[in-house]
């Protein structure tokens, strides 16, 4: 028994290279005790045959949207009633176009249009089909429409080339499908994150900032809103789309970061400091642009509040997680931040390991010890934290 047995998904299979990922995939969901039933277009036919997913998912395939099987021809409508989730992988440029422009012409469109459940989609492509300006105004709307994507990632391409679109291993769409179905470990929950670096202007167009990419904190949010949290992100500047679900906040400077979260950390349950906050702040910042001139210039800082402390020093502090991102000496650099900032728990990493990365390990820091998260995809390690918050929120 694991805590997914019993669940019923719906796997919808499109056309493309990596259908043949779906049948490890459909594996991974029967060994975990879930109820896998396969929907198949026409073209994912081509690619695989509904033999072989049968005979992994140990149910018949649908492909047909008038398969008389179904109860009275209903085979749009009955295929997802009984269901907790679809999840469409691979799903192809043209079907994620289908989507986001609601159309049904074929079984498994037709019943993603009928549903009354999640849906997911794990995008599958050609990674100029995946920029096409088209594909990113049809991911978008998906978005939009609280559809749940699962990737791609970058890499090497069947088609020889490489970038992003290429489908997610079935591990990781499995633990993604795992996070969905699996007990709501937060639930009810508030949850406060802040992600990104911060930018402090030294004049109108000028500024200092830090190479953080916002992709960690934005994965903490999103495992906290898989595990059923209410989140709210507060996020420095970043090119990253909004996790479906949080109330994202955009602020530039840690005093404006600042000010975001203190307005309300009392509300919290949670605070999950993620973002890379400036330690300093420019004094006397221009309101011009600063002309060339030809001696030395000088900037004077000054040092920001500390968001983090200033949170666990409230009188009933949310729970508070820090991170650390240290060049050296990660163990005794992450034990004294936790203590003199005076959190539960801290979360530490190598900075040359971590910034810009789509994945990350993490070592956790608390009243009990270390415990190492190893390598993975910066979501995979999230999910891995948040589970280890909710175990100690349990305890306490
Ligand atoms: N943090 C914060 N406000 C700040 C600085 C840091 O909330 N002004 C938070 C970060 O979000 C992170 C943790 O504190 O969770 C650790 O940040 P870090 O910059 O590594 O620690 P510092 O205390 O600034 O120490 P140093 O830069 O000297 O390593």
């Amino acid at each position: 028994m694991t805590s997914l047995s019993g669940k019923r998904l719906l796997l919808g299979l499109t056309g493309g290279i990596a259908a043949y990922k779906a049948a490890a995939l459909a594996r991974l969901f029967v060994k975990a005790g879930i109820d896998v039933r396969v929907v198949m277009t026409e073209a994912a036919c081509r690619f695989i045959t509904p033999v072989t997913m049968q005979a992994l998912s140990g149910q018949p395939v649908y492909t047909d949207l008038w398969d008389a099987r179904v109860r009275d021809n209903m085979a749009h409508i009955e295929l997802s009633r009984d269901r907790d989730l679809i999840l469409v992988a691979p799903a192809s440029a043209d079907f994620m176009a289908k989507l986001a422009n609601g159309e049904a012409n074929d079984l498994l469109s037709t019943l993603c249009l009928a549903r009354r459940i999640p849906l997911a989609v794990a995008p599958a492509m050609n990674v100029e089909m995946w920029e096409n300006a088209a594909t990113v105004r049809n991911v978008a709307r998906l978005r939009e429409d609280g559809i749940i994507l699962m990737g791609p990632a970058a890499g090497d391409q069947a088609c020889g080339e490489t970038g992003m679109g290429r489908m997610l291993e079935p591990e990781e769409l499995f633990e993604a499908v795992a996070a969905l179905l699996g007990p709501r470990l937060l639930k009810g929950k508030k949850v406060l994150v802040t992600a990104g670096p911060t930018y402090e202007p030294i004049d109108t167009v000028r500024g200092i900032t830090n190479q953080s990419s916002g992709k960690m904190g934005y994965a903490v949010a999103q495992a906290a809103i898989e595990a059923g949290a209410e989140v709210t992100l507060v996020s420095g500047p970043t090119a990253l789309a909004t996790p479906a679900g949080a109330v994202r906040m955009d602020v530039r400077s840690a005093r404006e970061m600042h000010d975001a979260v203190m307005a309300r950390a009392k509300a919290s349950d949670i605070f999950i400091a993620v973002a890379a906050v400036a330690d300093y702040h420019v004094v006397g910042e221009k309101s011009h642009k600063i002309k060339r001139g030809t001696g030395n210039l000088f900037i004077e800082l000054a040092p920001n509040p500390d968001i983090l402390a200033t949170v666990a020093a409230l009188k009933k502090p949310p729970f508070c997680v820090g991170f650390a991102a240290e060049t050296e000496n990660l163990r005794a650099n992450a034990q004294a931040k936790r203590k003199h900032k005076k959190i539960p728990l801290l979360a530490a990493n190598l900075a040359q390991e971590a910034f810009g990365r789509d994945d990350n390990a993490l070592t956790l820091f608390d009243d009990k010890g270390q415990h190492e998260l190893k390598r993975a995809a910066k979501i995979a390690i999230a999910r891995q934290l948040i589970a280890h918050i909710a175990g100690m929120l349990k305890k306490r």
